[in-house]
């Protein structure tokens, strides 16, 4: 395995660990997101086990202790399992996540004591501007949330269209047609009333980027690809109430 590092958007880098084995089918990266800026943030901690590989990549973007801030989606080893490892890493970095997260795992799991993210609270990382989006289950998970950083356009949005493969950094094609496939195969997606309104809500944001955490980013009309995938999740619940 190669942990490859590409830059998706100005100053937002794409660490990719491609693991063949990892997924029945073509295997299946998992990627974290470094924005520099003067306060830079890490977006996903990676499994514990690939910190080696994955904190090599982020130092060749940055000195791992200028990291200001440590950040992920939700409560799963892929997002997190490497979150102490980290903050030994950046001895300056404040762990910043949902307060379901913390109260319910988090808290009494990370050797530094977390920050609470707010829903729609906007922290300035000097030169960029995250803000947190709570979005509750979507895809999983009681304590899910994205974040948008407002400068490039860029929504981190975690397990949203997961798919195998290790292509490459960035496509601008069929992104719902291998998200739905990545779907059948995983079923990693709690479908309920709320999934596909949670997905609008995100696309009224008008991304133009969409770093994505398993596959390859998403470069095209990204306000179209997130209607698509939710009138994809409201058909799918729509059949399974029949
Ligand atoms: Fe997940
Ligand atoms: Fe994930």
């Amino acid at each position: 395995m190669k942990t490859a590092v590409d830059e998706i958007a100005e100053g937002l880098y794409r660490i990719c660990s491609y693991l063949p084995d990892a997924s029945p089918e073509e295997g299946i990266t998992f990627n974290q997101f470094l924005l520099d800026a003067e306060d830079p943030l890490l977006f996903h901690c990676g499994p514990r086990l690939l910190f080696p590989d994955i904190g090599e990549a982020a130092g060749r973007i940055m000195d791992l202790d200028r990291i200001r801030w440590i950040s992920f989606g939700h409560f799963e080893s892929d997002e997190c399992g490497s979150m102490n490892r980290w903050l030994a890493a950046a001895p300056d970095a404040t762990l910043v996540i949902g307060e379901v997260t913390a109260q319910v795992s988090v808290a009494d799991l990370a050797n530094r004591t977390p920050q609470i993210w707010a829903d729609a609270e906007v922290i300035d990382l000097g030169g960029k501007r995250v803000r947190r989006i709570d979005t509750p289950h979507v895809l999983h998970g009681w304590d899910a949330g994205l974040v948008f950083e407002e400068t490039t356009g860029t929504l981190l949005c975690g397990d949203l269209f997961t798919h195998t493969g290790g292509g490459p950094p960035v496509r601008d094609d069929d992104v719902i047609e291998r998200a739905f496939a990545a779907e059948d195969l995983f079923k990693s997606t709690a479908l309920t009333p709320f999934t596909a309104p949670t997905i609008r809500a995100l696309a009224a944001l008008d991304p133009s980027t969409l770093a994505i955490m398993h596959g390859s980013a998403f470069a095209g009309d990204c306000q179209e690809a997130l209607l698509g995938l939710a009138d994809g999740y409201e058909a799918r619940l729509l059949d399974a109430m029949d």
